[in-house]
């Protein structure tokens, strides 16, 4: 496993269980992403309104912005069960056969990291999703023979960090595709108070801006600094969370005013040390890292791109003059 992925991982125990107890369960407890809840919310009323399953869904964007949360919303407003699962973990045809085929009418299938499906399965899904019929085999060698099962009508949200990883054929067979965005702070802001109302703890205006502006546009990032800050708070503070309780307690986390953190540091320090500050092409910052390419690409470079610290062309990565300046570098070197 990835280094990055490791660290991405390494929450505390009851990180996952604490993040599930602040998700949205309701479109009208969901803040942020203006437009797309706009436009799902039209989608999922239609589908009630004719008593039919909702369009299969593709949502894509970085990590932690709230697919997960969505595809349980929308199972949640059509009344009906959301089964969950996740590329990797699909190996063979016959693992989906499963699940397909005990799907009730209008259920939700959670795909996460759909892009990851192999190829083979990938085909075994196109006409579950256009014909509800799935192949099955039968027999083998000479007397192999597919009979064609129909299944339920169901609804697949499929997960993914860039739709550009899917293979068209797949990409073609969602009816609605949404772009799952960066926060604004205001957002996450709103997000943050509503977490601490929901965990009691008392927050002012200062602190969850603070927070919101350290949490790189991420809610599951936001949730997780306001959980290290209520430590702090109950340890070292009154157990009210302010400024300088936030302000210390984020300091002494290593994330800095920007919300980078030591990864998405060394990456950026990697480029100008090592590569005087680009262009260079992923796969050198990858081997200088000893990181994986996919995971500098959907876990670190997307905030860098969105806040202006990184340039991308088609002759690499270049770092900009605001990321030299936030970091201390002499930009004149540079010009
Ligand atoms: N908790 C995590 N993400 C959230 C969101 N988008 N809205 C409200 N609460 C959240």
């Amino acid at each position: 496993m990835s280094r990055l992925r490791l660290l991405e991982t390494s929450e505390q125990p009851g990180e996952e269980k604490f993040q599930w107890s602040l998700r949205p369960t309701k479109l009208t407890d969901y803040i942020g992403q203006r437009d797309l809840l706009v436009r799902l919310d039209i989608s999922i009323k239609a589908a009630v309104k004719r008593g039919e399953p909702i369009d299969h869904i593709l949502l894509y964007g970085p990590p932690g912005l709230g697919k997960t949360t969505l595809a349980h919303i929308i199972s949640n407003e059509m009344s009906s069960n959301i089964i969950c699962t996740s590329g990797p973990v699909i190996e063979r045809s016959g693992d989906l056969m499963g699940i397909l085929t005990n799907l009730q009418y209008a259920d939700v299938l959670f795909i996460d990291e759909i892009h990851r499906l192999p190829r083979t399965v990938e085909e075994f899904l196109y006409s579950a999703m256009e014909d509800f019929k799935i192949d099955f085999i039968v027999d083998k060698g000479p007397f192999a023979k597919t009979i064609k099962v129909n299944i339920k009508h169901f609804t697949l949200v499929g997960a993914t960090t860039r739709a550009g990883l899917l293979s068209s054929p797949l990409r073609d067979r969602f009816g609605i595709l949404h772009h799952v965005d960066f926060y604004t702070p205001g957002e996450l802001c709103e997000i943050i108070k509503r977490s601490s109302n929901l965990l009691n703890v008392a927050i002012d205006e200062r602190g969850a801006l603070e927070i919101a502006g350290r949490s790189r546009g991420t809610p599951r990032i936001a949730n997780r600094l306001l959980r290290r800050v209520r430590d702090y708070a109950d340890v070292l503070g009154s157990g009210k969370i302010d400024y300088e309780i936030a302000l210390k307690s984020l300091e002494l986390e290593g994330i800095d005013s920007q919300g980078l953190d030591k990864i998405d540091i060394a990456y950026l320090k990697t480029i100008i040390d090592k590569y005087k500050g680009g262009p260079v092409g992923i796969d050198a910052v990858a081997a200088t890292l000893n990181e994986e390419v996919d995971i500098l690409q959907d876990m670190v470079e997307p905030y860098l791109l969105k806040i202006g610290y990184l340039n991308r062309s088609p002759s690499g990565r270049k770092v900009t003059h605001s990321a030299l300046q936030h970091l201390g570098y002499d930009v004149s070197r540079f010009l």
